[in-house]
């Protein structure tokens, strides 16, 4: 038995989406999610750079919470820095998030899968073999996405995501895949709007249920050691690194999801 928290990490709310819906499944775990607000967006960023913001940022946060596993629902962090933050925390378990290509790599008749991603997620995977069979992989880079999602979901309305996502699902209309793959998390808050408008073309596929299968396989792993016990209701946390101006939103955020904010620095 393990009462300790399991920590998510992305550069904002990206990885909110995979929370919930793990705790939605695992009600007697408790979570933290930190916010690297600090250093959004992590998409453009060269990989050095964010091998020593991930390190950095883990170093801190697993000082003061101590999380029995760390979650990095980010597909550019994971892609960027996983590898050395497996080697640097060998203590540590952790999830790492890819794009779900193998999937829709299965699923596709025409062996043609599209990804959007970061920039540092798309020219990262030409290099990996994610798909594991032979299929032609489109990957496209999605800058303003996520700066949409972070910084104007809260006050867009319906049309203006349309907008913003067609001219996507246009590209890989044009490039002919039967399946997309959203490779970033914070495509997760569109996923409705991705749907609709790719339904006639392609499949949409995304990591969210293979995310929650994996913490689960580590929880249930060696007689369940990881798993939490309790009688009570779990308290969450949501942390924030930057500057305490950005923080009042990200107190609504937290309010809306039921869970305690503080600012890492200040915990
Ligand atoms: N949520 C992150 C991902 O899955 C990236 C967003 C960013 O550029 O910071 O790749």
């Amino acid at each position: 038995m393990n009462n300790r928290q399991i920590l998510f990490i992305d550069s904002g709310m990206g990885g909110i989406p995979y929370c919930t819906a793990f705790l939605k499944e695992n009600q007697k775990e408790a979570v933290c999610y930190l916010a690297d607000n600090k250093n959004f967006p992590y998409g453009p960023r060269e990989k050095e750079e964010l091998i020593s913001i991930l390190n950095t940022l883990v170093e801190k946060a697993a000082k003061k919470i101590e999380p029995k596993i760390i979650v990095l629902a980010c597909n550019t962090a994971t892609i960027a820095a996983l590898f050395s933050l497996r080697r640097n925390f060998p203590q540590i378990p952790f999830v790492g998030t890819v794009p779900a290509v193998k999937p829709a790599a299965k699923a596709s008749k025409n062996g043609k899968v599209g990804v959007l991603g970061t920039q540092r997620t798309i020219e990262e995977i030409s290099r990996l073999n994610l798909a594991n069979e032979a299929c032609e992989i489109f990957g496209i880079a999605a800058p303003d996405l996520a700066e949409f999602v972070e910084l104007r979901l809260d006050d867009a309305d319906e049309k203006e995501k349309i907008k913003i996502i067609r001219k996507y699902i246009d590209l890989f209309r044009e490039a002919n895949v039967d399946t997309l793959v959203l490779g970033c998390t914070h495509f997760l808050f569109l996923l409705e709007e991705f749907q609709r408008e790719a339904k006639p073309f392609f499949k949409i596929f995304d990591s969210v249920a293979g995310i929650v299968k994996r913490i689960e396989y580590l929880l249930n792993e060696k007689n369940a050691a990881l798993r939490a016990e309790r009688e009570d209701r779990p308290v969450h946390r949501l942390l924030l690194t930057g500057e305490e101006t950005s923080g009042s939103l990200w107190e609504k955020r937290a309010k809306n999801l039921s869970f305690d904010f503080s600012m890492l620095d200040e915990l």
